[in-house]
């Protein structure tokens, strides 16, 4: 093959039987809550100071919803942006996947509730649960129904109400986690290969370094488990840390190789935002330069399965991405879970 015709990169999803179909994302959006927690706010709260929280995170200010508000309002709320981008309505959209660990309640899925509220009737629903890593599960799993020819129109959204399980009395956690959405429309869209791969992996065996325990069949709610403060997220910060930077390295390494190319193929790298250090650490052991890297953290702090998604639509919107781009997601949570996805915009 001359060096003219020789493709620029390798379509992993080639193997399969597809016959040219592709799942691209034809529309991105993403909300947050208006209300601003600054870090000289938290400072009133807890023992921490606005210098801890910058150079240890990165986080300058989150935003957190009303009372009133919750993750099934904000994921609409982006979902509604993505389709009006995607040129979508809701009568058009046959599957809602909705990733997230603050679910509006146990049971039914947010993503019902969510369906409801765009009035998209004919959709299926149902909700995914990988934690920080659920934007890029969710992604994975809806491209299936797209490349199988099952449904046309997948609607994709990260959401959560992280403050609901925050304990506002742990400086160790508090500080991190902010509320926000952010949503993809999937369609098949044949000149652009779309998400070409997404690697998904998960260690079982370190669940107790981030989880909330209460809430569960394991520990249902009751007077006890609400005094033990059972129902608030507990996290190992400094083991979490090591794991989400060799994870994300292995996984976007992964999703690279089997695409055929290197890091200086990527427009952009769009990493979970939970914290600048381990962007860096990432960025750094991925060869990948900093004007590679896009950051928003400072913005919203951790928005767990919203993170990447959020990032993604500011990255698009800023004009940082341009049809044909190709770009690395790549993400870490609880669970322990992790994702990388290599996508042809
Ligand atoms: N303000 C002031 N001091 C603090 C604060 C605070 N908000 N929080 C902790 N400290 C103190 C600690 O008590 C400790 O004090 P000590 O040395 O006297 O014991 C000191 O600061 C250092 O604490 P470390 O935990 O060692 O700090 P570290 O540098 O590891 O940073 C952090 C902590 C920011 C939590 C970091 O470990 C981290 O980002 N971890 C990863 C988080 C993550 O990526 N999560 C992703 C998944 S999230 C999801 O799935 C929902």
């Amino acid at each position: 093959m001359s060096p003219q015709t020789k493709p620029k990169f390798k379509n992993p999803r080639a193997r399969f039987n597809y016959e040219g179909r592709s799942c691209s994302i034809a529309g991105v959006g993403s909300y947050v809550p208006e209300h601003v927690l600054t870090n000289a706010d938290l400072e009133k709260m807890v023992d921490t100071s606005d210098e801890w929280i910058t150079t240890r995170t990165g986080i300058k200010e989150r935003h957190l919803a009303r009372k009133d508000e919750y993750t099934s309002d904000l994921g609409a709320r982006a979902a509604l942006r993505a389709m009006q981008r995607a040129g979508v309505t809701a009568e058009q959209i046959d599957l809602i996947v909705v990733a997230t660990i603050t679910p509006d309640m146990p049971f039914p899925s947010t993503a019902a509730l969510i369906q409801q509220k765009l009035g998209a009737h004919r959709a299926a629903a149902f909700d995914l649960e990988a934690a920080c890593a659920g934007f890029i599960y969710a992604l994975e799993v809806a491209q299936q129904f797209i490349m199988s020819r099952t449904y046309d129109t997948v609607l994709v959204i990260g959401a959560e109400k992280l403050s609901s399980i925050v304990d506002w009395q742990d400086r160790n956690t508090c500080v991190l986690f902010g509320d926000g959405a952010g949503a993809a429309v999937l369609r098949n869209r044949p000149d652009s290969h779309g998400l070409l791969t997404a690697v998904m992996g998960a260690d079982g065996r370190k669940a107790d370094l981030l989880f909330m325990a209460g809430g569960g069949s394991r520990c249902p709610a009751s007077l006890e488990s609400v005094n033990a403060r059972m129902h608030y997220l507990r996290m190992e910060g400094k083991e979490t840390f090591k794991n989400a930077v060799q994870a994300m390295q292995i996984a976007a390494e992964e999703a690279l190789r089997r695409c055929e190319i290197d890091i200086s193929r990527i427009k952009l790298v769009i990493p979970h935002q939970a914290n600048q250090r381990i962007i860096d650490a990432v960025g750094e052991r991925l060869g990948a330069r900093p004007e590679q890297l896009f950051v928003n953290l400072h913005k919203y702090g951790n928005t767990s399965a919203a993170s990447v998604a959020i990032a993604l639509d500011e990255a698009v919107h800023s004009g940082r991405v341009q049809h044909g781009d190709l770009l690395l997601l790549v993400v870490f949570g609880a669970g322990l879970t992790w994702g990388a996805a290599v996508i042809e915009w």
